[in-house]
């Protein structure tokens, strides 16, 4: 039986397939258009899972898409009318779209697929996020906590579940929204919403948390998990410029101007900025401010967040916690509910915004609505597209570059691992591409964290990344807690996610000097030999020539761009970049 899963028309559009339950393919979208957070219509990722799968698409037995689309359009109907005329804006764009392409998305999947329509399923949006975390966890039992912008109606579910039934017994509906309140200091402080909330998260350690009680004015969180936004602060429910209003600027004050440098006395005034400005002192001032604030927001989510948690398990009976929707995306939050919300067991899908649900969306049709038994545990994220040696000798042979071609895997690691030592910046691009947002050792641009000077060299040479945005340390799983502070989170599901914040140890940060954050913590992955076999070799070939089996690991692209998929691509940023070399399976490209 094959199930595919369907997400577009919001975020991050993708497919995944599932073959008798097992998963055998999931992508998003934007790694096959190039389009950044591409939400259109998945055609492309829908091939690749038929290919993927062996089949065509009238093969399938059902589709599952991952949300209901006339419960959200009324949903958008009735928030319209009740704020006419304020929010004619909205009402106008909400109708076009949605008239054009976003209702009649069962007919576009007929066509495409050529499905009867009865094999076609819409699941609840939050539904499908509980069943992306629970149904890929290895727990027979659990509490959920799901947390978003908005789906349908509701913006975050608690629940429980117990083998192949989920149960959400607790919503808050929109406007009421956790996830849409942190985007609105995303915007403020500058940001790109839906884009963006990573930097206020890595901007939060160079603030002080001095504005939790005026943050706080903005939300209100019973003991039990509920909470309710004060909508005079906020202007998303009928605008679609800006998300805040202006009794959030008065007290907040002014917004950051978008994208402008940020520097604060302790992160200083990095090479890569160039000058420095003769206005140094305010700007780093002012900056300071918006670093506070970044911490007030960051403080009350964790809060709210933890607060969810312990309702979620209390109410379940449970210390097992499932989690996905775009807000499980913040790694400092869990690695507190780990420490601190009485969870001994926590599993995030890694793709936890919107792009997970299409896998979701199929978990729940085959075990809640068809009864078939569970078997499937996500152990690793490599679902996506892998290219041939064939395909990638004729990639390198086009591009002009030299090329080595090892005779083996061992000789490939050898080689990247001493390149990796002494100092260089590695393209790696091994296997099938990453599913969700984080680069997991599949595409990903690798380098010595032991170096003060790499996070500068990385952004000098690829990414041009502000210092809120530390790299990340990936780490042999079984010499994770040498370095980190993880009280046994290193063992848990979401540390190989890369969605867990830990503190460095203090005889650690020395080490690490180029992956440990400001606040002393760091953005680990941990690496599973069974589950990432190649790059746990390549990390302990690391170890034993430096002593430090860890690698920094940040996305092989360029700023602005979707992570590469095809070789070609790899090979375009290689030349577009100052990588050193380029590891492609067997085959390894040097510039000079
Ligand atoms: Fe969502």
């Amino acid at each position: 039986m094959h199930i595919l899963g369907i997400s577009c028309y919001f975020h991050d559009a993708s497919a995944a397939i599932l073959r008798d339950g097992q998963l055998v393919a999931a992508a998003e979208e934007e790694r096959f258009s190039r389009i950044k957070h591409d939400f259109g219509f998945p055609s492309r990722a829908i091939q690749f899972c038929l290919d993927e799968a062996g089949i065509s698409g009238s093969d399938v037995d059902y589709v599952a898409f991952f949300e209901k689309p006339f419960v959200k359009f009324d949903r958008i109907l009735q928030t319209a009318f009740a704020e006419v005329p304020k929010s004619a804006a909205v009402f106008r764009q909400a109708i076009t779209a949605w008239l054009l392409d976003k209702l009649w998305v069962k007919n576009r999947i007929r066509e495409t697929l050529r499905i009867p329509p009865e094999r076609i399923l819409f699941v609840e949006h939050h539904q499908s996020h509980a069943a992306s975390a629970f149904f890929c966890s290895p727990f027979d039992e659990a509490a959920i906590l799901t947390v978003d912008g908005v789906g349908e109606w509701a913006t975050a579910t608690t629940g429980r579940a117990r083998d192949r039934a989920i149960e959400l017994t607790h919503e808050v509906h929109f406007p009421h929204s956790l996830g849409l309140l942190y985007s609105a200091f995303t915007a403020f402080l500058g940001f790109e919403v839906n884009e963006g909330e990573y930097k206020v998260m890595g901007m939060a350690p160079y603030g002080r948390p001095r504005f939790v009680e005026e943050v706080r004015k903005l939300i209100n969180v019973d003991r039990d998990g509920a909470f309710s936004l004060n909508l005079e602060y906020f202007d998303f429910q009928h605008s679609t410029k800006r998300t805040y209003s202006d009794a959030f600027v008065k007290l907040f004050g002014a917004p950051r101007p978008v994208e402008t440098l940020f520097f604060t006395e302790a992160s200083g005034f990095p090479s890569y900025f160039g000058d420095r400005p003769s206005n140094y002192a305010d700007l780093a001032a002012a900056n300071q401010r918006y670093a506070d604030l970044a911490a007030s927001i960051q403080a009350v989510t964790e809060e709210t967040l933890l607060t969810m948690a312990r309702a979620a398990c209390e109410r379940a009976g449970s210390t097992k916690l499932c989690m996905a929707g775009g807000v499980a995306l913040n790694s400092v939050a869990n690695g507190r509910i780990l420490r601190e919300a009485g969870v001994t067991d926590l599993f995030v899908q890694p793709a936890a915004g919107d792009s997970g649900a299409a896998l979701g969306a199929a978990l729940f049709a085959h075990h809640q609505i068809l009864g078939h038994p569970r078997g499937f545990v996500m152990q690793h994220a490599a679902w996506g597209q892998r290219h041939s040696m064939d395909a990638i000798r004729t990639a390198a042979a086009a591009s002009g570059f030299r090329a080595e071609e090892c005779r083996d895997e061992d000789a490939m690691l050898d080689r990247t691992a001493d390149l990796l030592a002494s100092g260089r910046v590695v393209g790696w691009h091994q296997g099938r591409f990453e599913w969700g947002p984080r680069a997991l050792g599949q595409r990903s641009i690798l380098a010595d964290p032991r170096r003060a000077d790499m996070k500068d060299v990385v952004n000098v040479k690829i990414k041009f990344r502000e210092p809120y945005r530390p790299f990340a340390p990936s780490v042999l799983q079984e010499c994770a807690d040498t370095y980190f502070d993880t009280r046994g989170a290193s063992a848990q599901y979401p540390a190989r996610f890369m969605l867990l914040v830990e503190p460095v140890k203090e005889d650690a940060r020395g080490v690490l000097p180029a992956t440990t954050h400001v606040d002393y913590s760091a953005r680990l992955q941990t690496v599973v030999q069974s589950a990432s076999p190649r790059y746990h070799a390549l990390i302990t070939r690391v170890g034993r020539a430096t002593g430090v089996p860890v690698v920094m690991n940040t996305s092989f692209n360029l700023r602005g761009e979707p992570i590469v998929n095809t070789p070609e691509e790899a090979i375009s940023t290689f030349s577009r970049s100052g990588l050193d070399a380029l590891v492609m399976d067997l085959m390894i490209l040097y510039k000079a």
